[in-house]
């Protein structure tokens, strides 16, 4: 690992672009500018907005956000052809900041069925199209797709080929989440060992989830040298999507004592936007999401209740409040003590003491075991039950 202390880590989203190759997922050009606005607030560093030659829509689109952000730097992506370079170059014309990034498959599978090229010809297009990007962006980002999968040697050749035809930013991507932390954090070790420049340009990382451990490689990469972080609100995107951005910087701040990383992400604003891409994705957030499910700072068993009333770090290692996730639930149910039950009580207006309980926690439990959640309402029927009324 190397020494990393206060360093600071871009955050590259591609909410718009890869997320948006989530199944089913189709944002208007409305929504990309309301998500672009809101990206902006919760502190990214760069959009990537669209694949400008994808289609008309997604060039408009591109070119619609350029417009409509102001300190982000915002992004097309483009593959290794002119066709492409020349759409993002005009789709981003109006930009107040812009990069562009290229990219080409590496690895063998990529080389030899998809693309049909020797490594010679992968290598002049690598050496062509960024050469031609770099004439109309200062910031030309390029990445190996399938780098994970690709021959270390030959990578760090791409990497040199990129860099001295004017890349400026090398992302190693995950593409289908095949690597795992120690073996990314290696990769990048050789890398920082074989590649020339590797302290003059920014690594990234752009990691898949297909084996859930995209924002575990992602911090590996960091920890090994690269300083910016590719991925998506809600963890959205192909397959089973990218790296979740908000678990990246929460575990930044939570694990501060031993990243000391730092990021722009403004937290307090990480559920407003977690809540406006599930609506426009209308994928709901899962309950047990980290950092924003609903359930994330919900505590149901009585040891887990006790603890927490009496000091809620004992099971919470981030606050709600800190997410923008409003406040802690103590959820009453078969499991919980007779401390949360007494103390929710008394928040409904009871004036409920320890030897009260004695009585009514038994008929609290008698209604816990047949419903997976007790209620304010169902409370107050078992007090109704046992004839003891809220004290005016
Ligand atoms: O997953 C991938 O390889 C990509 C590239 C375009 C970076 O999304
Ligand atoms: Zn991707």
């Amino acid at each position: 690992m190397i020494n990393a202390n206060g360093k600071k880590i871009q955050i590259f989203d591609t909410t718009l672009r890869d997320g948006e190759q989530t199944i089913g997922v189709n944002f208007s050009i409305a929504q990309k500018i309301q998500i672009a606005q809101q990206l902006e607030k919760w502190g990214v560093d760069v959009i990537e907005a669209g694949f400008p030659v994808a289609s008309p829509d997604d060039f408009k689109a591109v070119k619609a956000v350029a417009e409509s952000v102001d300190r982000v730097c915002v992004t097309g992506l483009a593959r290794a052809k002119q066709s492409d370079i020349d759409a993002c170059v005009k789709a981003t014309a109006n930009a107040k900041h812009k990069q562009i990034h290229v990219f080409i498959g590496t690895s063998p599978i990529h080389r030899k069925d998809k693309l049909h090229m020797t490594k010679a010809a992968n290598l002049a297009a690598i050496n062509k199209w960024v050469r031609y990007a770099r004439q109309f962006f200062d910031i030309v980002q390029f990445s190996p797709e399938d780098a994970t999968r690709t021959e270390p040697d030959y990578l760090a050749t791409v990497c040199n080929t990129a860099i001295e035809a004017g890349a400026t930013v090398i992302n190693i991507a995950d593409t289908v989440g095949y690597t795992n932390p120690i073996e990314f954090g290696k990769l990048f070790d050789y890398l920082r060992a074989h590649v020339d420049k590797f302290d003059e340009v920014t690594f990234s990382v752009h990691c898949h989830d297909d084996l859930g451990m995209s924002v575990a490689n992602a911090i590996a990469g960091v920890e090994h040298g690269a300083s910016r972080i590719e991925g998506t609100v809600n963890g959205i995107g192909e397959r089973a999507g990218n790296t979740a951005l908000e678990e990246v910087a929460a575990a930044f701040m939570v694990r501060n004592d031993y990243y000391h990383y730092q990021t722009n992400i403004n937290l307090k604003e990480t559920k407003r936007t977690a809540d406006m891409i599930s609506e426009f994705t209308k994928m709901p957030i899962p309950h047990n999401k980290a950092v924003i499910g609903q359930n994330a700072f919900s505590h149901e068993s009585g040891i887990h209740q006790d603890g927490m009333l009496k000091n809620r770090n004992t099971y919470e290692i981030l606050t709600p409040e800190s997410v923008g996730m409003g406040a802690t639930h103590i959820i009453l149910g078969k499991l919980s003590g007779s401390h949360a039950v007494m103390q929710e009580l008394n928040h409904m207006g009871y004036e409920v003491t320890r030897e009260d309980m004695v009585n009514i926690f038994p008929a609290f439990k008698a209604v816990a075991d047949k419903q997976p959640i007790v209620n304010d309402h169902d409370l107050a029927m078992i007090m109704e039950r046992m004839g003891v009324m809220v004290h005016a």
